[in-house]
C-alpha cells in the first residue's frame, strides 16, 4: 500500500483520514500541483513549488511549508514509494473548520501530499496520435489558478471520453484556451502558437519547457492564443501536461489535422524533449 503524507504524518494511504469539514471537501477551498518523477527525481520540482506559491497567494492561503520543506517531503515520499517513474500529487486546503463562505481564523491548512506510478502514455499516442474534440469554455475567470474545483474540467474531459477522443480543446470567446487537462498548441507555417500566460490558461510547467526546448532549436513561436477557424485549419495542433508530455492531436472533431500524422515540428520539439529527459535534466 502506497506511502501518503499527511498533514506532518507519513502512513499507509488507507490509514489516512480528513475532517468532513475540512473546507476542501466542503467548499472545494484548495488548490494543487501535479509533479512528475523519472528515476525518483522530481522534474523541475521548483517551478512546480513557486506554481503552487502562486496559487496560494491567489486564494488567500498561507503556505505550509517552505520550499525546502516540501523538497524534502516529496523526496521523502518517492523513496518510501519505491523511485522510479511517479506522480506526485499535491494538495493543499484551507483547513478544517464550520461551514462558513466567509474565511476562518487561526486555522492551520491541510497538506496532503500522494505519489502513484506514473502511468505510461501508449505507444500509439505518439506513432499516430490521439483524438480532440473542440467545446466551449465553460469554467471560471481564474483558471490561473491551479484549484481543486476541478467538476467544469472533469465535465468537459468526459464529454471527449464519451466519443472517444483523449482531450477536450477549450474555446473560450471563439479563441483556443488550453484542454481540460493539459495546455494546447496550434503549429501553422511553421510558428507555434499556444494562448499567452494570463487568467484564462494555467500556466504549465511542460508548455514553459517546450517553449524553452522550441527556442533553443530556433523554432519560432507566438505566444497568442488562435482561433476555432485557424485551429480547423491548423497544420499541427499538441498538448502537453506533466502527467502526458508533449502529444501531437490528429484527429480534432472527427476530421483530420494537418496530414492525419504527427507533425515534423511535434517530432522535433518531442524529441528534444525525450533528449532533456534522458540527459536526467530536472
Ligand atoms: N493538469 N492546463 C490545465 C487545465 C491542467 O489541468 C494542466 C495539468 C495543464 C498542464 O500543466 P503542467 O504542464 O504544469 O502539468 C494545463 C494536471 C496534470 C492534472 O490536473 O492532473
Amino acid at each position: 500500500m502506497a506511502t501518503v503524507f499527511l498533514n506532518g504524518e507519513y502512513l499507509p494511504a488507507e490509514q489516512a483520514r480528513v475532517s468532513v469539514l475540512d473546507r476542501g471537501f466542503l467548499l472545494g477551498d484548495g488548490v494543487y500541483e501535479v509533479i512528475p518523477v523519472y528515476n525518483g527525481l522530481p522534474f523541475r520540482l521548483t517551478p512546480h513549488l513557486n506554481r503552487l506559491q502562486r496559487s496560494l497567494d491567489g486564494v488567500r492561503m498561507a503556505n505550509p511549508h517552505s520550499i525546502e520543506g516540501w523538497q524534502k517531503i516529496i523526496e521523502r515520499l518517492v523513496a518510501d514509494n519505491g523511485g522510479g517513474d511517479q506522480s506526485v500529487y499535491l494538495q493543499v486546503t484551507r483547513g478544517v473548520a464550520p461551514r462558513d463562505h466567509v474565511f476562518p481564523e487561526g486555522v492551520s491548512p491541510t497538506a496532503f501530499v500522494m505519489s502513484n506510478p506514473l502511468k505510461a502514455v501508449p505507444e500509439s499516442f505518439k506513432t499516430a496520435g490521439i483524438k480532440a474534440i473542440t467545446v466551449d469554455d465553460i469554467r471560471w475567470a481564474q483558471c490561473d489558478i491551479k484549484a481543486i474545483t476541478l467538476l467544469p474540467n472533469s465535465l468537459l474531459r468526459q464529454k471527449a471520453q464519451d466519443v472517444g477522443a483523449q482531450e477536450s480543446l477549450l474555446i473560450r470567446d471563439g479563441y483556443m484556451t488550453e484542454g481540460s487537462a493539459s495546455n494546447s498548441y496550434a503549429v501553422i507555417d511553421g510558428v507555434i502558437f499556444t494562448a499567452p500566460k494570463d487568467e484564462k490558461v494555467l500556466p504549465g510547467i511542460t508548455r514553459d519547457l517546450v517553449l524553452e526546448l522550441a527556442q533553443s532549436a530556433g523554432i519560432a513561436y507566438r505566444e497568442q492564443a488562435v482561433s476555432l477557424a485557424e485551429l480547423q485549419q491548423a497544420d499541427e495542433i499538441w498538448i502537453s501536461s506533466s502527467t502526458r508530455e508533449l502529444l501531437p492531436v490528429t484527429m480534432l472533431d472527427d476530421k483530420p489535422v494537418g496530414s492525419g500524422k504527427p507533425g515534423p515540428v511535434w517530432q522535433q520539439v518531442d524529441r528534444l524533449y525525450q533528449r532533456y529527459k534522458q540527459e536526467g535534466k530536472v
